[in-house]
């Protein structure tokens, strides 16, 4: 699906979310300034928007994972044009084998990821593998806001304006009505926790942002 959509994905994201979404990725940076990790693994990373603004925190290197390689190819071109491909680079893998060594990141990263992953669980597992000790997971995704009225609001602008709208841009019929049944249906709040808990994660905590509309999971290693 994201192979589809790649050419259009960097314009809706930013369109949908008013923007707001670069705000929300910044937050996950800040989150995990106090770490000062030397090495980051960003997982489903797309068209790598999340790991280029990682380079703020000035680690020796950052390896983006994901399965799809239209949208790397597109990551790839935006680091290369950034001049980062020193810090940055890629590699075509799937969340729930991580071809990487265990205990080599300082610190791992999903941004609007994890509702994509087939087995959550495993990817939750795998990640915490290759965490170094006292390493730490920083998730963001969307989650649904529990008060009225931005729940009603957001269920109206999810269900309705997104899947007409993105069916017309990225020319894709089912992608982003695909988008409102996995935001609606994934689990948010405390029950995430409770995934990252089971793969072996402690101090887990929740950070919502814009009325709970989004949320950043942090555990540690
Ligand atoms: C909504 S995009 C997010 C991209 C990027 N992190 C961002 O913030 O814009 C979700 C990405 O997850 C990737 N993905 C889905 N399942 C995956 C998996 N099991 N392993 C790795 N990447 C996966 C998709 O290919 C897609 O690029």
């Amino acid at each position: 699906m994201f192979d589809n959509i790649a050419s259009s994905y960097d314009f809706l994201n930013h369109f949908f979310s008013f923007g707001i979404d670069h705000l929300w990725r910044r937050k996950v940076v800040k989150l995990l300034k106090p770490l000062n990790p030397a090495s980051i693994l960003d997982i489903a990373t797309g068209t790598g928007d999340l790991a280029i603004r990682e380079v703020k925190l000035n680690p020796e290197k950052i390896i983006g994972i994901d399965i799809s390689k239209n949208m790397l190819k597109i990551g790839k071109a935006k680091v290369l044009a950034a001049n980062l491909d020193h810090i940055i680079s890629f590699k075509q893998a799937d969340s729930a084998e991580i071809p990487f060594d265990e205990s080599i990141f300082d610190a791992a990263t999903v941004a609007f990821g994890v509702r994509n992953f087939e087995d959550l669980d495993k990817s939750l597992a795998e990640i915490f593998r290759v965490l170094t000790k006292n390493g730490q997971l920083a998730i963001l995704e969307f989650s649904m806001p529990e008060k009225f009225p931005f729940k009603q609001l957001y269920k109206f602008y999810l269900t309705k304006i997104i899947p007409l709208v993105g069916k017309v841009i990225s020319k894709d019929v089912s992608a982003y009505s695909y988008l409102s049944v996995s935001i609606s249906a994934f689990p948010s709040g405390e029950k995430f926790l409770d995934h990252m808990k089971k793969a072996g994660f402690t101090k887990t905590f929740q950070h919502r942002l814009t009325f709970g509309v989004a949320s950043v999971y942090v555990g540690t290693k």
